[in-house]
């Protein structure tokens, strides 16, 4: 029997979303390699990385809208596969080859990557395995050295492949925005299937006005750029920041109806004194009931923005510090705290809580006790 000799090529990655640096190194392999068959082999998204993982059918169809658009649909040698999604779990790359190299014994196998990961690849799990059994692809992308990798062999694509990272990506989506790397056909898909928060946002601005919507993308904004130092998930703190204001716009006697916390005494207290401050605590319900949020981390950010309070989580004093600070507040404290965020994230939080303070000290008004205990409890972290 005649072997067939014509390649296979393994196109492994998240693809959340598909973008314009994915298709253009598949369509260099197509052209240069003329595979039998180019597997995408988009990952299972891990729910302990990602707030809502994506799901496998939804990248699956916002890759097949990118290659319908990038004219490579309904060809025969392109698959999408359902491997390493249909396994459930984390799965290694030599785990697919090995899966591949089982479906097309005789054919030259190879692996397809950016050059980006090409730096990494030795300390991939079994990286000398995967060597022997496939052959490494790589495009190379600006500003990529060859000395990157050494030792590991790969062929190149001819040509350079835009840089496009994914998570930066995803940053733009999480606000509404259209980055240019995504085709129209994915983002048509992504707005379709809710992703990347966008059935959050629809439902925010049914309930906010113009002004506050782009306030909470703003606030959003800024907590996607300190997120990564801070170690929290990006979609996390987007959908926090989002949510913040959520009920800031009903009527009090609404906010009132909503507002429930663990610190009940307070409640009342704060709905006679300063009753808009009870926004949050009822955002808080009102992102639960309305938007279905049950990550806890979430809605303690959202009760807690106004006030603060000692004790409150990373999520909660990012929000806080990214509610006052965010672009397009009108006072000049807010590029000040927001400069200080990136270098310093803990001062920055202090001077956050002082600004507030000194706003509500000089209007001669109710300070709400838990603005102070958080003031004073932040003086003693400063001393221990
Ligand atoms: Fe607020
Ligand atoms: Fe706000």
């Amino acid at each position: 029997m005649k072997k067939d000799k014509s390649p296979v090529i393994i196109y492994g990655g998240s693809f959340d979303p598909p973008h314009k640096g994915h298709l253009a190194l598949a369509a260099a392999a197509l052209r240069q390699f003329r595979p039998s068959v180019i597997y995408f082999v988009p990952g299972f998204k891990t729910p302990f990385k990602d707030l809502y993982p994506v799901p496998f059918r939804d990248r699956s169809a916002m890759l097949r809208a990118a290659l319908a658009e990038a004219g490579l649909s309904g060809r025969k040698e392109i698959k999408i596969s359902s491997f390493e999604a249909g396994l459930k779990r984390v799965v290694y790359t030599w785990e697919t080859v090995a899966h591949f190299r089982r479906l097309h014994p005789g054919a030259p196998l190879f692996f397809l990557m950016g050059s980006d990961c090409l730096a990494g690849f030795r300390n991939w799990r079994r990286s000398g395995w995967i060597l022997k059994k496939a052959g490494l692809l790589a495009g190379l992308r600006p500003g990529y050295s060859l000395k990157a990798a050494p030792g590991v062999p790969f062929i190149a694509l001819a040509g350079r492949f835009p840089r496009a990272a994914s998570s930066a990506i995803r940053a733009e989506l999480f606000l509404g925005e259209k980055p240019a790397q995504v085709g129209r056909g994915a983002l048509e898909q992504a707005g379709k299937r809710s992703l990347y928060l966008s059935r959050e946002r629809a439902l925010l601005k049914g309930l906010v006005t113009p002004a506050r919507f782009s306030h909470s993308v703003e606030t959003a904004r800024l907590a996607l750029l300190l997120a990564p130092g801070l170690g929290l998930p990006p979609q996390q703190a987007a959908l926090a920041a989002l949510l913040h204001d959520c009920a800031r716009d009903l009527p009090l006697s609404s906010m009132a109806r909503l507002a429930r916390g663990p610190r009940e005494a307070l409640l009342g207290e704060t709905a006679v004194k300063a009753p808009v401050l009870l926004h949050a605590w009822a955002g808080a319900a009102l992102a639960r009931a309305r938007f279905g949020v049950t990550d806890p981390g979430v809605l303690e950010a959202v009760a807690l923005h106004a006030t603060g309070a000692p004790g409150m989580g990373a999520l909660a004093r990012l929000v806080y510090l990214c509610d006052l600070a965010c672009f397009g507040r009108g006072f000049p404290e807010a590029g000040e705290v927001r400069r200080l965020a990136f270098k310093d994230f803990s001062a920055a939080f202090r001077a956050a809580n002082y600004v507030k303070l000194v706003y509500a000290f000089s209007g001669d008004s109710w300070v709400h006790p838990l603005s102070v205990s958080l003031w004073n409890s932040l003086q003693e972290t400063k001393r221990g």
